[in-house]
């Protein structure tokens, strides 16, 4: 089996390029790759990418992913969230293949406190938001073998992420404010990657098992008791914090080009029951994450 990988430096991308290493010959692109053309920015070098390559599978982890930076530069969102999306959907269904891609909870409205499913009703409040929507619908209009997978709070070990940017504030200060009433669970790329390939496997054995899923840990917490758990697992750990104060704000007071949604939970049983998994509880992939930035950064 031949992989296409996209976007492959990315937080997912990165964690892809271990998880789907097993499965079969993989090729690699980030936009600069220069052999073949994996810049989604260019849907006609794509198109000859694909058509050379002929791959069994692509998956597609590059995406326009500032939100805020996306309210004024609407067009880069929609052609690199959508339109080079839509051209991955027409060749991978030209091709026979499967493709694999990641969509968000930003395709929600964000109101209420219950778990979105899959087929609720769409409502974006951003431009990514929109952008991200528009990719779906692309894909579920012009390929049949598919796999979207809508996830939320992204975070890997490699770079920066929320948890270590609280961390150095919280060495930094003795006071912080953090929003309390955004709610999700923080989902780890190396999740994303594992269960992106576990569900590959078992999709491509059972092709009705196409479709939209959505992807998060188990859990919910807000942004201040995600903060918090950083906090109290990082003294657990014997890190010395100058914060003495954490103070929960909500998002109106700190507001932003682009509005988030509040409600970002995520309702996973379809994709444990399609693919017989058990998402893990938040709390296990951040403390993970932790232990290993802090054996490094005491
Ligand atoms: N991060 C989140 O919290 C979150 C939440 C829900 C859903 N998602 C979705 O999950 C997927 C993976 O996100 P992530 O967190 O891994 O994002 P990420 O770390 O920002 O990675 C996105 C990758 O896409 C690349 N990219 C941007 N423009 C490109 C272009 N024109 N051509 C090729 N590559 C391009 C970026 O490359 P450069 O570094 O060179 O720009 C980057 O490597 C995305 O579909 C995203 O929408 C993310």
């Amino acid at each position: 089996m031949h992989i296409l990988l996209l976007g492959k430096n990315g937080q997912v991308g990165w964690e892809l390029q271990r998880a789907l290493a097993p499965l079969g010959r993989l090729t690699a692109l980030d936009r600069h790759a220069t052999e073949y053309c994996g810049d989604l920015a260019k849907p006609e070098g794509l198109k000859q990418s694909i058509r050379a390559l002929k791959p069994d599978v692509i998956v597609n982890a590059a995406a326009y992913t500032a939100v805020d930076k996306a309210e004024s530069e609407p067009e880069q969102a929609r052609q690199i969230n959508a339109d080079s999306v839509a051209v991955l959907a027409q060749e991978a269904e030209a091709l026979g293949a499967w493709l694999v891609h990641y969509s968000t909870d930003y395709v929600f409205n964000g109101t209420g406190t219950t778990a979105w499913r899959e087929d609720d009703v769409t409502g974006p409040l951003n431009v990514y938001g929109a952008s991200k929507l528009a990719g779906e619908q692309a894909m579920v209009q012009q390929c049949s073998r598919y796999l979207i997978f809508r996830t939320s709070w992204v975070y890997a070990a490699r770079g920066n992420n929320f948890a270590k940017t609280m961390l150095r504030l919280a060495r930094e200060r003795t006071e912080l404010k953090v929003i309390n009433d955004q709610v999700g669970a923080p989902t780890g790329a190396e999740l994303i990657a594992d269960t992106t390939a576990q569900a590959l496997r078992i999709a491509m054995q059972k092709p009705t098992l196409a479709g939209i899923y959505h992807l998060a840990a188990a859990g919910e917490t807000s942004w201040h008791d995600y903060a918090a758990f950083v906090f109290e697992q990082a003294r657990q750990s014997g890190v010395t914090l100058t914060l003495q104060q954490l103070q929960p704000i909500p998002t109106s007071v700190y507001p932003t080009p682009a509005t988030r949604p509040l409600n970002s939970r995520l309702d996973c049983s379809r994709l444990e029951a399609a693919f017989d998994l058990q998402l893990p509880p938040w709390q296990q992939g951040v403390s993970r994450m932790l232990n290993e930035f802090l054996e490094q950064n005491q």
